[in-house]
């Protein structure tokens, strides 16, 4: 659904992809694993048209995305949600829901507002209140479901669970497999390992820019020198 082969990006001269490859196929839940600064949230931008690759090729659904807009990779299909959570303080829970709404539908369902209370019981007790006023695990919610009203077929997260309590975080992996389950493909990143086993089919681990190793928890779990190199603070 999703492929990127052999992307490079830089910051100016400071060369971050390198030669980055990987896949996301129809309804699978990936996880990008790797340290602060390996490259998860420039892999993200890369996707979305924020930077630019120098080299490389991007496709979605058969069809090159590395040379279109922001705008352009959101209308194919990609819902982003970026490690900042963007809400709108000063909107209502139902407010900011509204704002996300499109009415054009690349997603396998055409999402409402009480779809998405379901899926995240905790926005729905508080539809009414100001954005502001939710909790960062409540917020991250509300950025997810927000781009849910969006239709996309994808969803790329980036460090969904960063800052999160922990009994959030388990609502969160929760909320994610629903997401799962109505057939939306979902890359995230992460450095939680805990949620990121919850809720993966497969995983990537990236360091230095470049993926070193790919398979799924399971297969990991046989490689303690891989998460010992690449995972362990
Ligand atoms: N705007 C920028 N200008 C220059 N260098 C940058 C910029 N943003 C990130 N970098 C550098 O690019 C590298 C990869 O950063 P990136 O933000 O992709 O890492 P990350 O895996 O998302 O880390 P984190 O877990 O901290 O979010 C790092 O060395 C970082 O210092
Ligand atoms: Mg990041």
């Amino acid at each position: 659904m999703l492929k990127l082969e052999r992307i490079n990006s830089y910051y100016g001269g400071a060369h971050i992809l390198k030669d980055l490859s990987l896949d996301v196929q129809k309804h699978e839940v990936v996880a990008l694993l790797g340290r602060n600064g390996a490259g998860k949230s420039t892999t993200m931008k890369s996707i979305m048209g924020l930077i630019l690759p120098k080299s490389g090729t991007i496709t979605y659904n058969n069809q090159a995305i590395s040379n279109l807009a922001s705008h352009q990779i959101c209308q194919c299909g990609i819902g982003y949600v970026p490690e900042e959570r963007r809400i709108f303080a000063d909107l209502s829970v139902e407010e900011n829901l509204e704002v996300g709404r499109r009415s054009s539908q690349t997603g396998p369902i055409n999402w409402q507002k009480e779809d998405l209370f379901d899926l995240f019981p905790n926005l729905a007790e508080r539809r009414t209140q100001r954005g502001g006023n939710l909790s960062g695990g409540e917020q991250q919610m509300l950025t997810i479901a927000r781009t849910l009203m969006g239709n996309p077929s994808m969803l790329l997260l980036d460090e969904p669970s960063e800052g999160i309590a922990p009994v959030i975080v388990e609502q969160l992996a929760k909320a994610i497999k629903g997401v799962k389950a109505q057939g939306l493909a979902i890359l995230l990143s992460e450095q939680n390992m805990h949620f990121a086993r919850l809720v993966s089919d497969r995983t990537y681990i990236i360091e230095q820019g470049s993926i070193r190793y790919e398979g799924s928890f399971s297969d990991l779990d046989q490689h303690p020198n891989i998460w010992k190199q690449y995972l362990a603070l």
